[in-house]
């Protein structure tokens, strides 16, 4: 794989992975921000992986790096700050509980209304986190968030 990103093809290049930072340090914090080829990013670690996910809520641009990480029917989620919405590490599904109006009374369930956030590829090589832009090709809420007068807000970690 090609690490650096320097020598390729500039169609390829925005997919190229990029070093956001060291192994020993995101382990400390659990988590941190980057700027991945102009897009603003989060990186998480919880319980022993890593996740990477557009910064910015798919809801209304919520900063989910200030966000608690939760549990919700077994799945890890970011609970953003701003509105609260749950979205799943792993896959930027976004979750909500369902309750059945013919029977208030019943347990409500926890849905998923599919990936609403962007997730992105994390790796690591020798003790460096690398963030790798997913190019799958569907349009994912958060892209709104991540494009135009949003795009590239400041850092802060
Ligand atoms: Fe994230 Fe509304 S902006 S829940």
């Amino acid at each position: 794989m090609n690490l650096d990103g320097c020598a390729q093809d500039p169609e390829k290049r925005e997919y190229s992975s990029v070093c956001v930072g060291r192994e020993d340090d995101i382990k400390k914090s659990e988590r941190m921000t980057a700027v991945v080829h102009d897009r603003e990013v989060v990186i998480f670690y919880h319980k022993g992986e890593y996740h990477a996910m557009d910064i910015r809520c798919y809801h209304s641009g919520g900063p989910l790096h200030l966000g608690d990480i939760e549990d919700f029917d077994g799945r890890p989620c970011i609970v953003c700050p701003w509105h609260k919405y749950k979205i799943t590490l792993a896959t930027g599904e976004g979750l909500y509980q369902s309750v059945n109006p013919k029977d208030p009374s019943a347990k409500p369930k926890w849905c998923s209304k599919g990936i609403k956030q962007r997730i992105h590829t994390v790796t690591v090589d020798n003790g460096n986190i690398y963030v790798t832009l997913s190019n799958e090709p569907f349009k994912c809420d958060s892209d709104f968030y991540a494009t135009g007068d949003f795009k590239v807000i400041k850092s802060s970690s």
